[in-house]
């Protein structure tokens, strides 16, 4: 069903893995395929290479893209293996619906996947510190000025091997006062393009103080902590797990709704409810605020060591048990070195 065209001869030879900067170095094959005239056609698996578009193309004028972020992962044995693909099939499928692209097959999303994997499979390598960032997108290929939705667009998935997202461990966020990353009724719980896109500037200036990531908070009065950079934020607040609930702002993030899972599991107490800034400096000042950290496809589980509010510093305790013990659970099953209770993992074949 999916044509393949395979390299003639791997680039892998003049990939130095153990140096990798993260979402620099591709694979030898890509998956593309076409929407036009109505529908998804001659889905294809060739060599990674530039494609060629006019300028005109709509994308490049409304910003009418969306992607999605997924990894896989070798074992001891040298199998590959997904994680929670479906979750983000149908999250993807949700970002397209609301920015109006037409939702993608899902026999042409998984035979692609598992097709392109399978030809790219030495690209990843084994170990925790190692795997596969797959990279899911679709964009608004129409050639007009047109300020409509497009009539065409182009479905693709490119692979880069990634170790970690950020170099070094010390994470300083600032709580954002004025900037907002999404607003009731908006694209924040999708994952629009543009949503990254307009995080560049305040994350520069605030790059320029220090600062690795910022916590965004509601577009509203700027109380509530909401996502941090590209991850999904939890707060340790006297033995309970705290984080925002899913809604029109809040990414539904594959990590999140593991890491809920597994601490739950663990018996710890979940509460997804919104946070106030106020309510996290009250328990960092009465000693109840033991962890904070991010989580995302990229960086797993990232404990943060500060964050910045009005100026004023507060560092977190420098043990982080929770976060530790969650995110090599979490490796464990990605890596099928624990038992996979859930079902979470899919394997190449
Ligand atoms: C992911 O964790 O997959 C993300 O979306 C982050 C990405 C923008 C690098």
């Amino acid at each position: 069903m999916i044509k393949i065209n395979k390299i003639s001869k791997s680039r892998i030879e003049s990939v130095d893995f153990d140096n990798l900067v993260f979402g620099k170095t591709f694979t030898d094959h890509m998956f593309i395929c076409h929407f036009k005239n109505g529908s998804w056609l001659d889905p294809e698996i060739k060599p990674y290479q530039p494609i060629k578009i006019e300028p005109s193309a709509s994308v490049f004028h409304y910003g009418q893209a969306v992607f999605e972020g997924m990894k896989a992962y070798k074992d001891n044995d040298g199998k590959v293996w997904l994680f929670r693909p479906n979750e983000n099939f149908k999250r993807i499928n949700r970002s397209s619906h609301r920015l109006q692209i037409p939702e993608f097959p899902e026999e042409y999303f998984f035979e692609g996947l598992n097709q392109l994997i399978k030809l790219d499979k030495d690209w990843v390598k084994p170990g925790y510190e190692n795997s596969l960032y797959i990279r899911p997108f679709v964009f608004a290929s129409e050639y007009t000025a047109q300020a409509t939705a497009s009539s065409e667009y182009i479905f693709m998935i490119i692979c880069t091997p990634v170790k970690s997202y950020y170099n070094g461990d010390n994470i300083n966020v600032l709580v954002s006062e004025k900037y907002s990353r999404a607003a009731n009724g908006g694209v924040g719980y999708v994952k629009a393009a543009g949503n990254y896109a307009a995080q560049f500037y305040p994350t520069s200036e605030a790059a320029k103080k220090g600062f690795q990531q910022i916590i965004w908070t509601d577009a509203n009065q700027h109380e509530f902590l909401e996502e941090a950079g590209t991850m999904n934020i939890f707060f340790m607040i006297n033995e309970v797990l705290v984080t925002s609930p899913t809604n029109d702002r809040i990414l539904d993030g594959v990590t999140r709704k593991s890491i809920i899972t597994l601490a739950k599991k663990r018996g710890i107490r979940v509460e997804e409810r919104p946070i106030k800034i106020t309510e996290v400096i009250d328990a960092h000042k009465n000693n109840k605020l033991t962890e904070v950290f991010g989580t995302g496809t990229a960086v797993v589980v990232l404990p943060i060591n500060s964050f910045t509010f009005k100026k004023i510093s507060y560092k977190l305790p420098k043990e982080t048990n929770l976060a530790n013990l969650l995110k090599e659970e979490l490796l464990g099953i990605q890596y099928n070195s624990l038992n996979d209770e859930y079902n979470w993992t899919r394997k190449i074949d």
